[in-house]
């Protein structure tokens, strides 16, 4: 590849540290992580002149080396443990300048850069070189076009995630069920009981089975509702197509058991709802581990309405109470997202300062 372009373009655009090598003028090689901005055309990192008592960022050594020698190499990658399937890099190479304030691009590029990290709008980077690196060669290796369009980070991770309703056919490998589930393993829980188990559907007749059961229960309640058989008869369609279409399906059921109990009702209730809470959270992880990994999930919380029609279509014991049902696959296209209500709307303090 000539010129960063395509996945690997979006894929080094959304990450956030680079390896930039260079090599001085005898030929000695160092790298370091930086900060940078993809304008379409070159890379851009500040000369922020870390260490702090060093006055003049040109004696970076970085610096130094580019104005010895331009040709640089530059390195971005993920790297997700127990998903190498995941692996991806991208290699630039190409020549660096050092471009000072108020040459050309030097103020487009400040932008950019303080458009990515934040904290960079407190720091007065536009009073600094910068260097700009014009890709000559480019190599793209492993899932790219894949983790182009999901976050390596944990922050960029959670508004990402997105519930999804529709999969395509393709199939999930065991090891990333696995991967999810012990993502649920590490959730926060009351006395570090674990109150949930969950149950992992992947053979079509198992969904099949459950759909038409929970469908024959949710077609008698729909009916009760006074609903006109011809909506019933749509929403039963979406609905059991949602649960044959998913490639897998996780049902998250309360496990009651190991819990504290109490006397009193008060109390015995408190504890359910740490076990609900718990569940959540569980849940949650699940979420974020599945989409950081390429992944997506949905959250169908029916099962509530049908409890033991799930527990006999699953023969689940008696003690697993079904919760949801969380598909989980490969989007079968991005789905809208809901906006959020602003943060105002959502806290309060005890103090405006
Ligand atoms: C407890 C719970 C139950 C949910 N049940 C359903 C459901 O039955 N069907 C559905 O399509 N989505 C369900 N959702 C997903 C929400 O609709 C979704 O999270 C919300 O619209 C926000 O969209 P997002 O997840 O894409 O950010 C449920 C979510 C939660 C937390």
């Amino acid at each position: 590849m000539a010129v960063l372009e395509g996945a690997a373009a979006t894929f080094v655009a959304a990450r956030e540290v680079g390896m930039l090598a260079t090599a001085d003028a005898a030929g000695a090689p160092s790298v370091v992580p930086v900060c940078y901005a993809w304008d379409g055309a070159e890379l851009w990192i500040a000369l922020d002149a870390k260490p702090k008592q060093m006055r003049d960022p040109l004696r970076l050594r970085r610096a130094r080396d580019i104005q010895a020698r331009p040709q640089v190499a530059f390195a971005v990658h993920d790297y997700l443990a127990g998903a190498w399937d995941q692996l991806a890099h991208v290699l630039i190479r190409g020549e660096a300048r050092i471009v000072m304030p108020g040459e050309t691009g030097h103020a487009a590029a400040i932008d950019l850069l303080r458009a990515k990290y934040a904290e960079y709008r407190r720091m007065p980077i536009e009073t600094r070189p910068a260097i700009a690196i014009r890709p000559s060669r480019v190599t793209a290796w492993g899932a790219v076009a894949e983790r182009a369009v999901r976050p390596a980070t944990l922050e960029a991770t959670i508004p990402g995630r997105r519930s999804v309703r529709r999969f395509s056919d393709r199939p999930v490998a065991r090891e990333q069920v696995e991967r999810v589930l012990e993502a649920a393993r590490w959730a926060p829980s009351p006395h570090g009981r674990q109150p949930w188990r969950f149950m992992v559907l992947t053979q079509p007749t198992t969904k099949a089975h459950l759909a038409l059961a929970m469908g024959e229960e949710w077609q008698a309640t729909l009916a009760q509702d006074g609903e006109p058989p011809d909506v019933v008869a749509k929403r039963m369609a979406i609905s059991r197509e949602r649960i044959r279409s998913a490639p897998v399906i996780i049902v998250p059921c309360l496990y009651l058991v190991d819990l504290d109990q109490y006397p009193d009702p008060e109390r015995q209730a408190a504890e359910t709802t740490m076990a609900v809470q718990s569940l959540g959270a569980a849940i949650q992880n699940m979420l974020l581990c599945a989409y950081q990994a390429g992944l997506d999930m949905g959250w169908m919380c029916a099962p509530l309405f049908c409890q033991s029609v799930v527990q006999a279509a699953l023969a689940l014991p008696a003690d697993w109470l079904p919760q949801a049902l969380l598909p989980l696959g490969y989007a079968a296209a991005d789905p809208k997202r809901r906006p959020r209500r602003p943060l105002e709307d959502l806290v309060r303090w005890d103090s405006q300062t």
